[in-house]
């Protein structure tokens, strides 16, 4: 078909998902530029499905009749036909994530949904769901592409590589962009407008250049504002990550940057580079899960259960966000070959020069027809490269330790992570995710 006159069928893995309704936002607000056929939501939680699953179905009435829309969990019905399925599981869902958080806690050691053992543990529940994913597409959509925001994205992506190699999948993360509409806060311009360079695993890497529209060059700016305030920004800029908790994690940012002055962190980095301070301060009774269940999800469901009793979305509560625009932009510029360039988690393939080729690493891309192809950004310092070869190393093992079913490489995957002070901690730690997990990872041996 004439790619100018089609129109796209989509379908959304994880439909009962918090982040659901912005990205259905953001794609009725993109019909200009990315039309859609049909829009299909798919979870394998019917309940979570048909709240979310209803409400959008008043909201598409409205705003977009000419769209087929259905939810379902059926995976035929979901993945039949399509052009793209955006995907956002959870697998074990918010009460799995508590567990994540809690377990590390009563070791003292970091409790987090995407580091350390947590984000181990939802590593070995993720493969399951994705890899059935990607199965699903494979069989039914073979010409069809994955976008994943699924987390821990870099184990994920890992497996990806390693189990499905064929695999029309990419891996993004959502924080490289956050913190660079930050960034575009802090010098007074539009994100679209800012150029970087930037390296590293997922949750785990450094901007080294920021520049504007013209070439000049903003690091020094950003570099100083942020050594003082981290990526706290003098007004409100979003609406994800703006809870208490996370304005904590933005300032973090400061002491980060006196590690190594020389590039902007990632958020993420403080669970590494500061654990005990991270420990010291959270609550082991009521972590960031706790938050989300009482905060994000009561707030997207309440607003679903109220749109459906009003039988109107009309100024009802579903809000697009940050996330929501870089998956559409994503599939706008494979749809249509733009080559534009974005943060994406693929096959390093020399991108950064002295690091394993075959690493998965978050890079910028070249997005088109093709995928995500990585641009070189060249040789890497020494305490960068060590970190990132240790992290690499942990989520390689959890996946060996995944295919191979061995307690034992998991074990050493905890024992590895910079969170973790001891393979006897490491030890305790696997022996509780175990039990916590027994309905979600593969039996170890
Ligand atoms: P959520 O629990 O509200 O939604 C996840 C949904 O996935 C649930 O409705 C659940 O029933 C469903 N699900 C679980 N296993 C499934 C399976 N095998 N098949 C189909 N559906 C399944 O969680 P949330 O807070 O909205 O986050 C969703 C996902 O997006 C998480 O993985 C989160 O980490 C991720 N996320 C990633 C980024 C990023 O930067 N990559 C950003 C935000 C959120
Ligand atoms: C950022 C990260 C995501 C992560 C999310 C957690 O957006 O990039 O990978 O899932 O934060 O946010 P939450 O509000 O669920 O703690
Ligand atoms: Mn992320």
């Amino acid at each position: 078909m004439d790619k100018k006159n089609k129109k796209f069928n989509v379908v959304i893995a994880g439909g009962g998902s918090t982040y659901t309704p912005g990205i259905v936002m953001m794609l009725l607000s993109n019909q200009d530029r990315f039309p859609l056929e049909s829009l299909t939501l798919y979870d394998n939680d019917a309940e979570r499905q048909a709240v979310l699953g209803e409400a959008i179905k008043i909201l598409m009435h409205e705003q977009a009749p000419q769209i087929r829309y259905e939810y379902t969990v059926d995976p035929v019905v979901a993945f039949t036909g399509k052009d793209f399925c955006m995907a956002h599981i959870r697998v074990g869902k918010f009460a799995m994530r508590e567990q994540d958080e809690k377990i590390p806690l009563r070791y003292g050691v970091v409790g987090q949904e995407t580091c350390g053992p947590g984000g181990i543990a939802y590593g070995m529940r993720s493969i399951t769901g994705m890899m059935e994913i990607i199965d699903y597409m494979d069989k039914y959509s073979p010409d069809g592409w994955i976008l994943n925001y699924s987390n821990p994205a870099s184990i994920v992506a890992e497996a990806c590589r390693v189990m499905r190699p064929k695999a029309r999948i990419i891996n993004i993360c959502d924080m490289p962009i956050a913190t660079k509409t930050r960034m575009s806060y802090i010098v007074n311009k539009d994100p679209k407008d800012l150029d970087v360079r930037y390296f590293g695993l997922n949750h785990f890497g450094w901007w080294t250049s920021v520049t504007d529209e013209l070439g000049n060059d903003l690091m020094p700016q950003i570099q100083d504002y942020v050594s003082k305030n981290g990526y706290l920004t003098p007004k409100a800029i979003e609406k994800q990550h703006m809870e208490p908790s996370w304005q904590a994690t933005h300032r973090k940012a400061a002491d980060l940057m006196k590690v190594d002055p020389r590039f902007l962190p990632n958020t993420y980095l403080k669970y590494y580079i500061f654990p005990d301070y991270v420990v010291e301060h959270s609550d082991p009774n009521y972590t960031r899960a706790n938050e989300v269940m009482n905060g994000r999800e009561k707030r997207i469901f309440g607003a679903a259960r109220d749109i459906i009793a009003a039988g109107t979305a009309v100024n009802g509560g579903f809000e697009i966000d940050v996330h929501a625009s870089f998956i559409v932009d994503l599939a706008t510029a494979i749809s249509y070959n733009t080559h534009e360039i974005m943060l994406c988690i693929v096959e390093n393939k020399g991108a950064i020069c002295n690091f394993d080729p075959t690493a998965m690493v978050e890079v910028p891309c070249v997005i088109g027809s093709r995928g995500a192809e990585p641009i070189c950004q060249g040789y890497i310092p020494t305490f960068e490269k060590g970190m990132m070869e240790e992290q690499l190393a942990v989520e390689r093992l959890v996946v060996e330790a995944y295919v191979e079913h061995s307690y034992q490489k998991l074990w050493q995957a905890l024992t590895l992570s910079k969170t973790v002070p001891s393979a006897t901690v490491a030890k305790k730690i696997l022996d509780d995710l175990i039990v916590a997990n027994k309905n979600y990872w593969p039996e170890l041996h």
